[in-house]
């Protein structure tokens, strides 16, 4: 068996006497397209906190590629390549979004504040921003801010800045979240060009979209894995239907 590129180990997290997180056990291989789904407040960007070390654990442990990184910062994680975006959009308003994926790149290699690279070395920062922006069919906002996009394109200039880190894992937290019907589709297809070798845990709301991405799902309810098993198996799990889809069991 291959060693998991993600891994947590009995990850637990209390804030007082609540337990967020209980005995959390779940492994990603390279290329795994992993769906966490779950009621609101059921701990599931508890879980990317935890694994992208913004919140210590109470208890467990965090591996990526066979290596302990509980111990690690978030940016020490980030640099062996696990990666996360946000909930909620966190983009400079105003500055280009190829500036931006600009910036990732210069982020990654530690070069930002030098002043003395090589110009050379500065175009083929541009030509890489601009190849990852190709990448997910957005070449096109390379020159517009974000304040004058629309917001599915928003969270997806998000996913290019993720991937300008050079991810090995992706934590998405709700892709779609407040993206409106009509946005739907650039947020689908920035998704479905993902590399295939990436592997990525998705939190999200949407069931039509996380269903049809993923192919495996974990639920979680009250902190706790509830299920796991394809989307198939997930739709028919009437444990999951009566705490998620909130239908009678
Ligand atoms: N820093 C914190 N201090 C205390 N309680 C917290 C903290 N962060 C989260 N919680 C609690 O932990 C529980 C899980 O929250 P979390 O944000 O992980 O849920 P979620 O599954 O992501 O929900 P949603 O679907 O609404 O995004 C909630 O009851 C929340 O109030
Ligand atoms: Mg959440």
């Amino acid at each position: 068996m291959s060693v998991p590129l993600l891994e947590t180990r009995q990850l637990c997290k209390s804030f007082g006497g609540l337990h967020v997180t209980s005995d959390i056990n779940l492994s990603l291989l390279a290329g795994d397209k992993v769906g966490l789904i779950g009621p609101n407040g059921a701990g599931k960007t508890t879980l990317i906190n935890l694994i992208t070390g913004m919140l210590p654990p109470s208890a467990g442990s965090v591996h990526l590629g066979g290596e302990d990184i509980s111990h690690l910062s978030q940016a020490q994680r980030v640099r062996r390549g696990l990666v996360r975006t946000f909930q909620i959009t966190q983009l400079a308003p105003t500055l280009p979004v190829g500036r931006q994926v600009e910036m990732a790149i210069h982020e990654r290699e530690g070069s930002i504040g030098r002043m003395w690279k090589p110009l050379h070395a500065y175009q083929n920062v541009q030509d890489e921003a601009l190849a990852i922006l190709q990448s997910l069919r957005m070449a096109s906002l390379s020159c517009r801010a974000p304040i004058e996009l629309a917001y599915g394109e928003q969270r997806m200039v998000e996913v290019a800045l993720a991937m300008a880190l050079r991810p090995r894992v992706l934590l998405l937290d709700e892709p779609m979240a407040g993206v409106p019907p009509g946005e739907r589709q650039v947020v689908l297809d920035a998704l479905a060009s993902l590399p295939s070798n990436l592997a990525i845990l998705m939190i999200e709301h949407d069931i039509d979209l996380v269903f049809n991405f993923a192919d495996r799902m974990l639920v979680l309810a009250e902190g706790a894995l509830l299920a796991e098993g394809s989307p198939l198996e997930i739709r028919r799990h009437a444990a999951v239907r009566s705490a998620y889809l909130g239908e009678e069991a």
